[in-house]
């Protein structure tokens, strides 16, 4: 099922918010002038665009939970730079050793490997500044969302997560019982993290929060898994990334453990039961159309 236009158009609208924000908060000002290298390939991987999923479940789970765009915008920029730091860092030929992101050089090609380690790292430290500086949420608020945010990024999360992709890769007899786990660190927990950013934003209940994790956590999974099938199906054009990398790698992926039909029908399976989940909330058609996107999703 496709994506209504004006789904569509919505969610073009909501990336746009984001985009602009976070360009503001990542900028050169007369007071960093000195540090320009690093700002500019900060911005560099971060305007390339990308599709903007985890800030916009932030601003829609914030939406749905009775919250105001406002309230949301700075953990939205916070997860999204999370993720544009993963992926600098991911390219690295150190881990998947990839040379194209978001349909241009990965940051360590454009700017060499030193500026590329700089400038993750100088993100993953402005997504917390971002919310620490945000001026529409209480001081306790904004405890919560760090909290979450750090839960999220950390050992416990996407960075555990990468380590164990890492140490998979040497790996033949990877189960899928850890694939699983590794995936829900990686990729699960800035996904997840992002639905509960959205929900603690808007102030919603212990209940909204336990089911936007899980939401979360389902969607995370089915998200690798059709990221893994399209590194075998898809194009780099299409993609703005390199496919085969998975294969180049050596890893172990859904489609080595499922197949491409077992994984598409997990990543089917997955998907219902986060639709499923979403109907306990107000006003999630939007959300529930964007589920379903993202597992027919080209790129
Ligand atoms: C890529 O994430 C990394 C994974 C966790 C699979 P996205 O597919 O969201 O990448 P962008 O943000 O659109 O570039
Ligand atoms: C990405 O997994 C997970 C993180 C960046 C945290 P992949 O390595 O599969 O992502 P892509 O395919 O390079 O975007
Ligand atoms: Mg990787
Ligand atoms: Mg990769
Ligand atoms: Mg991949």
């Amino acid at each position: 099922m496709q994506m209504e236009a004006k789904d569509k158009a919505y969610l073009k609208e909501l990336a746009d918010a984001v985009e602009q924000h976070l360009l503001g908060q990542v900028q050169v000002t007369p007071e960093t002038r000195r540090q320009a290298a690093v700002i500019e390939a900060m911005r560099y991987s971060l305007e390339a665009g990308g599709k903007r999923i985890r800030p916009v479940l932030v601003l829609e789970f914030c939406r749905i939970c009775g919250g105001t765009q406002e309230q949301a915008m700075a953990a939205a920029c916070a997860i999204e730079m999370i993720h544009t730091f993963s992926l600098i860092h991911d390219d690295l030929p150190e881990m998947d050793n990839d040379d194209f992101r978001r349909g241009r050089p990965s940051c360590h090609k454009a700017f060499g490997h030193a500026v590329a380690l700089q400038a993750g790292d100088a993100l993953s430290v402005a997504a917390f500044e971002t919310i620490l500086k945000d001026r529409c949420q209480t001081p306790e608020r904004k405890i919560q969302l760090l909290e979450i945010l750090a839960n999220a990024t950390g050992a416990a999360g996407m960075v555990g997560g990468q380590m164990m992709d890492m140490a998979y890769e040497t790996r033949s007899d990877v189960t899928l019982e850890e694939q699983l786990a590794m995936c829900r660190a990686k990729t699960g927990a800035l996904i997840s993290g992002a639905c509960c950013l959205g929900c603690t934003a808007a102030g919603g209940t212990e209940e909204q929060q336990e089911l936007a994790a899980q939401y979360g956590e389902k969607l995370g999974l089915a998200f690798q898994m059709v990221d893994d099938i399209l590194d075998v199906t898809s194009s780099t054009d299409v993609l703005g990334k390199p496919v085969g990398s998975d294969a180049e790698e050596g890893k172990t992926t859904f489609v080595t453990l499922l197949g491409l039909d077992g994984a598409r029908r997990e990543a089917a399976r997955l998907t219902a039961e986060a639709e499923q989940i979403l109907q306990q909330f107000p006003h999630h058609a939007f959300l529930t159309a964007l589920t379903q996107e993202l597992l027919t999703r080209e790129k």
